[in-house]
């Protein structure tokens, strides 16, 4: 149970119908429009920090502003099996695992509270991968009826305090942010709740909401890598994230700090959690590359991906491109500014706390992105549609409901991605594990820029893939 409240309290900092027909487009009409704004979205001005400072702060500190005390989560949890800490973690994080930290809040209580891991690191092939978007977390559970007895467990009356305001913040998001798959992430669908609660010039919480709340269902939303930051010029799949990016990503705090003071202070080291993020590089591909097959790969690619995705190695360059949806031409609902990007959110973010250096301005189409690391980053596209890199590259070979196999022998290094089955071939499985094409937000359509490749062309891009 603390684990499900640990995982209420992943608030994120801060994507049509049925399975239709792909739009065909030629690889080189979208190019024009792709350069419709030159060199993609302009860079803007950010703090520095410093990366040291910052991971001891990411797995150190009290950023979303509330958590369970610590008496209460070291009786049901107890500490973590040793492959779930962070190795070198010293303090009373030490035995915790990697997605929660411990700190003390102004209270005195001392708090567990989940930190951004929960959604940010991963498991891939038995190794925890720091940076690396969590395409099992499971946010298919309803924790409402969970909460209830859990504030019945904390008899010193501060602690109780505490545990009351995250327990009524996670009542405020149960409805919301439960999801019908595992590993569609809720992050943004949460956030947008939250800034419906709050006014946005103080913070200050309201148990009314003073906006219409989004459609209880979150849009499905794939995590990114963080290491691909670094050469981005906008947050997000819609590039919806601009302005100063510490600022966008301590909105973790929107969940329980409740002024601006607390906040700015939040604020304050950011700068370091950014810096640390654009330290992290991508995981090598373990097994060996067939560098001749690699070699015809990055031609093929640069002659019909590089475009959109920039060229790598020496030399290699990238720009933020947002591809307008029409063309790359997968599932719409993220980007047309549904549910946690409509604008009413948009607007209390640009007008808040949050606002003052930095903005949303979601784009109609979805980020080219930079391809680093690749190999380890499926399931693909923003709604984690598309389970492999040869499924990715052929759209034809798409299935309208997989089970997507997770787990530590599931990694498949030639199809590159996530085993999966059509479900017709797996009867009475857990229909959380079933991805469903044909549900809105979740079409796995579109993309269709590798299908005029021949098969052989296709095996050779996904082996130059492989050496991003
Ligand atoms: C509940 C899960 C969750 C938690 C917790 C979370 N994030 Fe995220 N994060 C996401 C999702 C989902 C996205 C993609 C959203 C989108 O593109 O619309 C994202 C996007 C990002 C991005 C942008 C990546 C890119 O390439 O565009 C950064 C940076 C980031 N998060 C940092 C953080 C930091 C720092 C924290 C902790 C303070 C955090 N996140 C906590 C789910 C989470
Ligand atoms: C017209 C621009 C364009 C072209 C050409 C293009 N892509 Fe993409 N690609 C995109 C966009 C936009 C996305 C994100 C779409 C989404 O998330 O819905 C994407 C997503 C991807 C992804 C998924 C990344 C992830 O982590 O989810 C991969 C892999 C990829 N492209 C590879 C390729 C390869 C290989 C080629 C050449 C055969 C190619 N692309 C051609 C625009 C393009």
């Amino acid at each position: 149970m603390i684990r499900s409240i640990a995982t209420v309290a992943l608030v994120a900092a801060a994507a049509c119908g049925p399975r239709s027909e792909p739009a065909r487009v030629a690889p080189l009409a979208p190019t024009a429009d792709a350069d419709r704004d030159g060199g993609g979205v302009p860079a803007e001005p950010q703090r520095p920090g410093d990366p040291t400072r910052g991971w001891h702060a990411l797995i150190g500190r009290g950023y979303v502003g509330c958590g369970a005390p610590r008496t209460l989560y070291d009786r049901f949890a107890g500490a973590a099996p040793a492959g779930w800490r962070l190795p070198g973690r010293t303090g009373p994080g030490a035995e915790l695992p990697y997605f929660a930290n411990a700190y003390t809040a102004p209270s005195g209580v001392e708090l567990v509270t989940a930190n951004c891991l929960g959604c940010h690191a991963s498991f891939l092939r038995g190794e925890l991968v720091i940076g690396l978007g969590d395409a099992s977390a499971d946010f298919t559970f309803d924790v409402g009826p969970m909460l209830g007895a859990a504030r019945l467990l904390v008899a010193d009356p501060i602690a109780r305090q505490e545990m009351t305001k995250l327990i009524d913040r996670a009542a405020t998001l149960a409805p919301y942010m439960r999801t019908r798959t595992i590993g569609a992430n809720p992050a943004d669908h949460i956030a947008a709740v939250l800034f419906a609660h709050r006014d946005p010039a103080t913070l200050a919480w309201s148990d009314e909401p003073r906006l219409e709340l989004p459609a209880p269902e979150p849009i499905p939303v794939d995590v990114p890598a963080w290491w691909l930051l670094k050469k981005k010029t906008a947050m997000f799949h819609t590039a919806a994230g601009r302005g100063d990016q510490a600022r966008i990503m301590m909105t973790a705090s929107v969940l329980c700090v409740d002024d601006v003071a607390s906040a700015r202070a939040v604020d304050a080291y950011f700068p370091d959690i950014r810096a640390f993020i654009l330290s992290l590089e991508p995981p090598r591909y373990p097994d060996p590359i067939d560098g001749v097959l690699a070699a015809h790969g990055r031609t093929t690619f640069e002659r019909t991906c590089a475009a959109c995705h920039g060229t790598y190695g020496p030399g290699g360059h990238y720009a933020t491109r947002v591809i307008a949806q029409r063309v790359v031409g997968t599932d719409p609902l993220l980007a047309e500014h549904a549910g946690q990007f409509a604008a009413p959110f948009v607007r209390w973010f640009n007008s808040s706390f949050y606002g003052e250096i930095a903005r949303l301005e979601p784009g109609d189409g979805y980020v080219a992105p930079p391809l680093d690391g690749v190999w380890a980053t499926a399931p693909y596209l923003h709604n984690g549609s598309v389970p492999t890199l040869a499924a990715l590259l052929d759209s034809t070979t798409r299935v309208a409901r997989t089970m997507i196999g997770r787990g530590r022998d599931a990694y498949d290094l030639d199809a590159v991605g996530w085993r999966s089955d059509a479900v017709e071939d797996v009867p009475g499985v857990d229909p959380r594990w079933i991805y469903d094409a044909s549900v809105a937000g979740y079409s796995n359509a579109g993309h269709t820029f590798g299908d005029d490749l021949t098969a052989a062309e296709r095996r050779a891009v996904i082996e130059y893939l492989k050496t991003l």
